[in-house]
């Protein structure tokens, strides 16, 4: 016992003499992202679990990252999974140290994500090469204009004449509109962009008086400087120069050419979850922008959403980074539209955390690379038309004319960005989502990509809001009104379970949101709408999404994929809608599942909920969003949706993401449903939430996450009116006295039953592991569920009751597992296939 505790003070003294730095090495090592309660000691837990003690996973709250050489399988991995086991059982008689592992997941390598520069061969062919017009088509009075402005602003940047997307002398107009944002002299002074990526050259003379060491780390190395170092390391410093290239003779200039430029080096090596969500979240207090010019493979065929920790990274980032206005973070829209892919299909683009910029090219067409959804908020400059983006490259002198796809479009969006931040450093990261709402410029107008929304702006699933004016934006971003703290209603899970028709019709379900329900949650308007849905399919690239809000605006949440064959269907998925912006939200929501092929690929819509984010009524009763949670999908009240069948008008071109000149002519005014019945919800068939037997479809006890108080307990237990801290007295003695009766207790009830389960307990062991695997992998949602159903499984043993010591995910956990007692529709969700492919 004393060389235990001499061991803990020796940990103890090292971890607080240095700071550890984030270095790892994934070939010989293996690393356990644990999130621990939080009066437990990471080197307590260290040493119990033989693992070494990395240090606090960057800036999330709670969460510590352990290492061991690599191992078959090390104690650590049977402990975990025994930890885990015993949680889902609600067995909390573990030593005290074990007890605090909230929550763990053993690292694993990500497939490494796609620089979004890389074309299409048949793209490439086409933009090459440069066409001949380009010089002859110079205008000579804009040419004068340039010349004066570059006089008036001292640019002396020698390829400042190609930069067209700054100005654009022969396309006129053509460009962002940013000189006479500089004219004011607002150009990125107090603003901080860091490039996630591989890397950026702080040595190229074209970036290194604006690079910002302190914001900048090298994932991939462990070292501080995001040096690039292999050969292919270009990226991260193009589009680091497009942001903040210095004004200085060299090369050209960035768009806010005054702000601080850092890189986050993590594209270069194979990572893990846990590098890229401290790598999100790093110096979050200095970077206010996030660009990521990135993603899952635009194939057609990948449907890749970020892991659990990084989508908590997100979250953190949000509500504490940017003292607490939030990171924003770019996300290029990808470039698989050739390949019929499209931005709600990766998890990145279409998060509500995100701004997902597209690419058109310096004539104002659509790049024929840059993805459709309805995620996409705008567009920005890019190449196509026989021309580029003329930016820094890698070198202490040295340009590049050849930057292209939305990977160039997206850093241009946070040049502009960081211009706004620089005159209105106080918008949060909504407010920024907002302006560009507010302020891009429509393009193209007469290609039929076109919607009015709600609130009056013109909506292109095409183009987003259309495409950013530096000018316009940052002007609107002066002077809006900054928005409410953030709300958000959940529907109830809607249970369809019903065949989807092929061909010309399409399966109907739908949701009535209520002006009662929108109050209870604080909710008064809607900026983004995501729809989580389960579709059963063995061809998933025949299916087809759309979205009908109260004010028929429709979104086109998912489009047929051509190149995707998985035979999975979608899985927990999330889409997500920003055509919706502005929209009150009370009213009947619709889903409408397609499946347009007639073959013998077919499916089932499993379920479906939809949630309203937007400003809330009242901002001082408004919390925070809880982090998100492997449990969130699960929810207390299930309605059972009776779906409609609704016919699409015939030769109505369906939406498609493959390339086709046309495929945005005529685009559906959408039919009114052929109602064969009311399906107005909330009617339902029946209602089978346990923990209330009335008929309105919001909880007697509203899910934790609606409320956004913190509890300490669930509501069922007396406060008595006291403080948290003298609950926490009360209850823990109380657990006390309980524990230790049910240790007695259970101590005679094991001792019976351990011979007669022996068998069983082997089955679920083995279970387990397989579960693991799944959670690993996918971050995967899967574990509660399963959660659920092992705790059904042994839920006559489970009397112990004791929450005193529980966390806010173990509160989840816990009510997941009331909820699951007598509620028959869970049983739907266990027969899914395991997990959203990676
Ligand atoms: C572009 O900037 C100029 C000022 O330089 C401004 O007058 C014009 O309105 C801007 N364009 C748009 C669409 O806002
Ligand atoms: C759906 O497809 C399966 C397998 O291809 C087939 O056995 C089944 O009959 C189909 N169902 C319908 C209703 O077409």
């Amino acid at each position: 016992m004393k060389i235990f505790k001499c061991i803990i003070l020796l940990a103890l003294a090292c971890s607080t003499s240095a700071v550890k730095r984030h270095v790892r090495d994934h070939e010989n090592y293996d690393y356990y992202a644990l999130h621990l309660q939080d009066d437990a000691s990471p080197q307590r837990v260290a040493s119990l679990l033989g693992l070494d003690y990395e240090g606090p996973m960057g800036e999330l709250p709670d969460h510590h990252t352990f290492s061991s050489p690599k191992l078959k399988r090390h104690q650590a991995d049977d402990i975990l999974d025994d930890v885990r086991k015993r949680r889902r059982k609600r067995d909390y008689l573990l030593p005290r140290d074990l007890q605090s592992i909230v929550w763990s997941q053993k690292q694993r390598t990500k497939p490494q994500m796609v620089k979004r520069d890389r074309l299409p061969e048949m793209a490439v062919r086409q933009s090459l090469p440069p066409s001949a017009d380009a010089p002859d088509g110079t205008d000579a009075e804009a040419v004068a204009e340039r010349t004066s402005l570059q006089q008036e602003l001292n640019i002396e940047d020698p390829i400042f004449g190609e930069q067209w997307h700054l100005f654009n002398a022969i396309q006129l107009g053509h460009d962002l509109n940013v000189t006479g944002v500089w004219q004011q002299g607002i150009t990125g002074e107090g603003a901080t962009a860091v490039m996630v990526d591989d890397g950026i050259d702080m040595y190229s003379d074209d970036l290194k008086d604006n690079y910002f060491a302190k914001g900048s780390y090298d994932f991939n190395e462990g070292v501080d400087e995001p040096k690039p170092r292999l050969s292919d390391d270009r990226h991260g410093t193009r589009c680091a120069g497009e942001i903040a290239a210095v004004k200085n003779g060299v090369c050209g200039v960035g768009v806010a050419y005054n702000a601080r430029i850092g890189g986050l080096r993590i594209l270069s090596k194979i990572i893990t979850d846990e590098d890229e969500a401290v790598a999100m979240n790093y110096a979050f207090q200095d970077n206010q922008i996030y660009s990521c010019s990135w993603g899952p493979p635009d194939d057609g065929r990948s449907m890749d959403a970020p892991g659990i920790l990084i989508r908590k990274a997100m979250v953190n980032a949000v509500q504490k980074g940017r003292q607490g206005k939030g990171n924003i973070f770019v996300f290029a829209a990808g470039n698989g539209h050739a390949q019929g892919d499209n931005c709600n299909f990766d998890g990145y683009t279409n998060s509500i955390y995100s701004v997902t910029i597209g690419g058109i090219d310096r004539k104002g067409l659509h790049g024929y690379y840059s993805e459709h959804c309805s995620a996409q908020l705008a567009v920005t400059y890019s190449s196509g038309s026989g021309d580029y983006i003329h930016t820094t490259d890698v070198g202490v002198n040295k340009c590049y004319a050849g930057h292209g796809g939305t990977s160039a479009a997206a850093p241009l969006a946070a040049g502009v960005f960081a211009l706004a931040l620089s005159a209105r450093p106080e918008l949060t990261w909504r407010d920024l989502q907002n302006v560009i709402v507010q302020t891009a410029v429509q393009v193209n107008e007469d290609d039929g990509s076109w919607d009015k929304t709600f609130a009056g702006r013109p909506f292109s699933h095409t183009f987003g809001y259309g495409k950013l004016d530096a000018y316009a934006f940052v002007e609107k971003a002066k002077t809006i009104d900054l928005l409410k703290p953030q709300a958000w209603y959940k529907s109830p899970w809607m249970h369809v379970n019903h065949f989807i028709p092929q061909g010309a019709e399409g399966l109907l379900s739908s949701f009535t949101v209520t002006k009662d329900h929108l109050s209870k949650a604080n909710f008064q308007r809607v900026e983004q709408i995501t729809v989580t849905m389960n579709v059963e399919h063995n061809r998933r690239g025949d299916l087809s999404v759309e979205l009908r809000s109260p004010s028929q605006m429709v979104s086109h949440l998912s489009v047929t994929r051509r190149l995707d064959e998985a035979p999975t269907g979608y899985v927990d998925w999330t889409f997500m809608s920003v055509a919706h912006w502005g929209e009150s939200g009370i009213g009947e929501w619709s889903v409408v599942v397609k499946d347009t092929e007639v073959n013998d690929f077919n499916g089932t819509f499993t379920d479906w909920r939809l949630t309203l984010w937007g400003e809330c009524i009242n901002a001082d009763e408004q919390g925070l969003l809880p982090m998100p949670a492997e449990s969130d999908d699960e929810d207390h009240d299930i309605i059972s949706a009776s779906p409609t069948t609704v016919s699409i008008t015939p030769g109505e071109p369906q939406p498609t993401g493959i390339a086709n000149p046309t495929d945005h002519q005529d685009r559906p005014v959408n039919a009114k449903p052929t109602a064969t019945g009311p399906s107005a919800s909330p009617t339902p068939a029946s209602i089978t939430a346990g923990a209330s037997a009335s008929s309105t479809p919001l909880p007697d006890v509203p899910p934790a996450e609606d409320s956004g108080k913190e509890h300490f307990l669930p509501h069922y237990f007396p406060t008595f009116g006291v403080s948290k801290r003298t609950q926490i007295w009360i209850y823990g003695s109380l657990a006390i006295i309980v524990l230790f009766c049910i240790g007695l207790g259970t101590y005679f009830l094991i001792q019976r039953r351990r011979r007669r389960r022996s068998e069983r307990e082997d089955y679920e062991f083995e279970e387990l592991l397989d579960e693991e695997d799944v959670d690993g992998a996918a971050g995967g949602k899967r574990s509660k569920r399963r959660a659920g159903e092992l705790y059904n499984a042994f839920a006559s043993e489970s009397e112990d009751e004791d929450g005193a010591l529980l966390s806010d995910e173990d509160e989840s956990e816990e009510k997941a597992g009331y909820r699951d007692e007598g509620e028959s529709v869970n049983d739907e969700k266990r027969g899914r296939p395991p997990s959203q492919p990676q």
